[in-house]
């Protein structure tokens, strides 16, 4: 996997999981981050192959907790971010980062071009990209060989498109169906789901209190209407040797 002139979705918590990732990829991210996995919780999980999803699970031992999943599909396109005892301060930092209104300086591109000068090796640009025409932005201004976003994709993943942006509802669709698809960790969807609705509307609304309430994928795919999307996904599944 080369690192130069790509679009990279940043590494999200709790966003960054197989659909997420999938959905990067189909508006265009070259490659995909999934969150941030600690060594110590990696080591106590057991490798199986899910033979009804076709994936390759990493499940915490003795539980049905993913970990991680991934498929064949994303095989070379995903980077899966390990961190040590080091990166476990880092992975705090970036926990602090999705509270929302957190104040937060803006991100520093001038100091990016100095280490982009000083190296010889391809660096890959992050801050503040929040729509298609910052890809470009930020690699004239760092001459950095890479971008990658975090926020940006998180509240709309069709940022990576060139064609222009998916209203943020459709993406959300596209994004429910995937976490179907692909059963996604509950926590995850949901969490990725509000970081959406929060950005573009408001969490007290009935749309954000339904996901609050929602205690499976099933109650997601019900509140998107979704339902007969939801029950073919697990016929199709069930019926898979
Ligand atoms: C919800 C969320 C979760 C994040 N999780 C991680 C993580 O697991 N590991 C990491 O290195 N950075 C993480 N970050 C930081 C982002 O990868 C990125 O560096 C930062 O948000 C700046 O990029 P942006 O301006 O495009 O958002 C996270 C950021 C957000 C918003």
């Amino acid at each position: 996997m080369g690192y130069r002139d790509k679009l990279v979705l940043a590494p999200m918590v709790r966003v960054g999981t197989l659909p997420f990732r999938l959905l990067a990829a189909e508006y265009g991210a070259d490659i995909t981050y999934g969150e941030e996995i600690i060594d110590h919780k990696f080591l106590k999980c057991d490798r199986v192959t899910n033979e009804s999803l076709g994936t390759t699970d990493f499940l915490e031992r003795g539980t049905d907790t993913v970990v991680f999943r991934t498929c064949p599909q994303e095989r070379d396109r995903v980077v899966f971010q390990m961190g040590t005892s080091d990166a476990v301060r880092a992975l705090k930092a970036a926990q602090l980062v999705k509270v929302k209104d957190r104040p937060r300086d803006p991100a520093k591109w001038d100091e990016i071009a100095d280490v982009v000068s000083a190296l010889s090796i391809p660096v890959i640009a992050n801050g503040d990209v929040f729509e298609y025409e910052d890809f470009k932005r930020i690699k004239d201004a760092t001459g950095a060989a890479s971008v990658m976003v975090a926020r940006g994709a998180m509240w709309n993943a069709s940022i990576f498109c060139p064609k222009g942006i998916t209203p943020w509802e459709d993406v959300k669709r596209e994004y429910v169906r995937k976490s179907i698809l692909w059963d996604n960790d509950l926590k995850s969807t949901k969490q990725t789901i509000k970081e959406m609705i929060m950005h573009y509307s408001c969490l007290e609304l009935p749309e954000g209190k339904g996901v609050n309430k929602c205690d499976t994928i099933a109650d997601i795919a019900k509140l998107y209407r979704e339902e007969e999307y939801y029950n073919s996904v697990l016929s199709n599944r069930n019926r898979t040797p």
